[in-house]
């Protein structure tokens, strides 16, 4: 393992989103937007980082001929991007197919990460196959409305199973029937990882599933709770946000046209479109938390510090409100952010560009996961979002983005149905969630889930105290605490434990330990 090359190199395999801003923007947009944006506190200068500037060379691409519709009769078919790294590959280790869901394929996927250094100590192929609708594997030849009718969770899983029955690897011909699969995703594909186990268990031997909310809810409000049980100015933000929206409901033109410009948003005209712009720094801080590097400061110290200036609580509240603006203005300035491309809601709705992963994933959430992310249900619970950040200003774009192509309110239930949500009881996977990670809220182990045991031979279950969404799957670096590499290591032991079962052919454990 190079480790210099690793310390030059930061890789996040779960946060593989496209590094541009995409231009289309109700809140469940920005949430993947984020993926990619946030490294602040973590990353040097991710503009200079070498692992985000890897291009795939012409050679390294493959194309997969995957069938636009499984389900159907229909049996033209599109081009699947994926790539491969064999470095660790021997003969009798596994497949890890990672699936970077919601975000374009990059070729940094089988570089760097965590997943690198799994299929190190378990001789594996690692292949990254990019999801149907993002980056380059379109089925379609725009996201008009009509055409995104392929796009869904089932199409998706049988993509895979296909891949993994039919896909030209040399490196696994000779001995392909005998070829365990193990399916690794974070976040929305960490659901798909679990998912292959429970549709196709016959195909897939294994799964790797990182912060997975595999429980889709519609009114998402406890995401906050977990925000705010991370920031230690989370009453500083709610008072501010309860001041916030005593103008924003007032009525009064001109107060609220004030306020608007004292957060340097005041190019957006919807009140509710300011509302959800106050919110994205907090929770992206919260998500994708990491600690600092050396000499940098701590992100949510950083923020939080914010609100402490003037002796604010003590000072008259006012100075909460002023604190949040010069902050939002600093944020904006830093991430030089286009207020209207960003949080004005609707100006993407017909933008039909192919290769616009928010707008493929928005999709998604209108049709079969709604998460939708609103301010508490009740004024008794505390808030750190404006209350006009609603089912309303998440869900009503969905018609404006996707006309008839969508059946309002989301029916979760179905989902949920088909998949068991976090009562889902498969064999052999391994579920990672960070503690802080708000996403949580949703996965097996939420508080609604039914308890489990955190490691059962056929089931791991662990959280990372600590840690945030998809942690574990970021390249291991200096600032990696104990319980993390503990986690780490376990991951590995525990698939070399289950590929042993039938195969002898692993590297002796000796020095994959040092590595971390
Ligand atoms: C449509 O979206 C694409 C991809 O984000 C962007 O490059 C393009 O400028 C947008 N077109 C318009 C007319 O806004
Ligand atoms: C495979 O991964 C290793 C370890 O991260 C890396 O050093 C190597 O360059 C990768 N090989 C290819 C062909 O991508
Ligand atoms: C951090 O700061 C100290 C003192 O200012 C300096 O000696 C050290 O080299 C710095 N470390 C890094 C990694 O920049």
């Amino acid at each position: 393992m190079n480790y210099q090359m690793f310390l030059a190199v930061v890789a996040l395999l779960c946060l593989q989103v496209v590094r541009h801003v995409v231009h289309a923007d109700p809140l469940a947009v920005r949430m993947v937007d984020d993926l990619v944006t946030f490294k602040q506190g973590f990353f040097d200068d991710d503009d200079n980082d070498p692992f985000f500037s890897l291009v795939a060379a012409p050679e390294e691409e493959h194309w997969f001929q995957q069938r636009i519709d499984h389900l159907g009769f229909y049996r033209k078919t599109f081009r699947q991007l994926y790539y491969v790294n064999d470095t660790y590959y021997r003969p009798g280790g596994p497949v890890y197919l990672y699936c970077p869901g919601e975000s374009a394929n990059k070729i940094s996927t089988v570089k760097s990460g965590f997943l690198l250094n799994l299929a190190e100590a378990t001789n594996g192929l690692v292949v990254s196959l990019e999801h149907r609708y993002y980056g380059r594997s379109n089925p379609v030849p725009d996201l008009s409305p009509r055409n995104m009718r392929y796009l869904s969770v089932a199409q998706a899983l049988a993509d895979m199973a296909h891949f993994i029955e039919t896909a030209e690897l040399p490196q696994i011909e000779k001995n392909r029937a005998d070829v365990r699969w193990i399916v690794v995703g974070g976040s929305y594909a960490a659901n798909l990882a679990v998912w292959m186990r429970l549709k196709y268990p016959d195909l897939v031997y294994a799964a790797y599933s990182s912060s997975g909310p595999v429980r889709a809810k519609y009114d998402f409000y406890e995401y906050d709770l977990m925000v705010g049980r991370r920031l230690p100015c989370a009453d500083a933000v709610a008072e501010a946000v309860r001041q916030i929206d005593e103008v924003l409901y007032s009525g009064d033109e001109s107060a609220i046209r004030d306020l608007k410009t004292a957060f340097g948003l005041e190019a957006l005209e919807r009140p509710a479109d300011f509302a959800g712009a106050l919110v994205d720094q907090m929770t992206s801080l919260v998500q994708y938390y990491a600690p600092p590097v050396a000499n940098k400061t701590d992100a949510v110290a950083d923020y939080c510090a914010a609100f402490n200036l003037n002796d604010n609580m003590g000072a008259g509240s006012i100075g909460l409100v002023e604190s949040f603006a010069a902050l939002t203005k600093r944020y904006l300035a830093e991430k030089k952010v286009k207020v209207l491309e960003t949080y004005d809601t609707y100006r993407n709705a017909n933008n039909y560009t192919l290769d616009q992963s928010g707008r493929a994933w928005f999709y998604q959430t209108c049709t079969e996961f709604a998460y939708w992310q609103t301010a508490p249900p009740t004024s008794a619970m505390r808030s750190l979002r404006s209350r006009l950040v609603d089912i309303d200003y998440n869900e009503a774009p969905c018609r404006a983005y996707f006309g008839a192509q969508v059946s309002l309110p989301v029916d979760v239930s179905r989902i949920n149905r088909q998949y068991h949500g976090d009562q889902i009881e498969v064999t052999r996977v391994y579920y990672v969630n960070g503690e802080f990670d708000p996403w949580r809220y949703l996965s097996v182990s939420a508080p609604t889930a039914p308890p489990r045991a955190p490691t059962t031979p056929d089931v791991h279950v662990r959280v990372i105290p600590g840690g945030s969404h998809c942690y574990d799957l970021r390249r291991p670096t200096d600032t990696d605490w104990d319980e993390l590499k503990e986690i780490r290591a376990d991951i590995i032991r525990t698939f070399r434990e289950w590929l042993s079962q039938k195969n002898t052919a692993l590297p002796e454990q000796d020095d994959w330990e040092s590595t971390f």
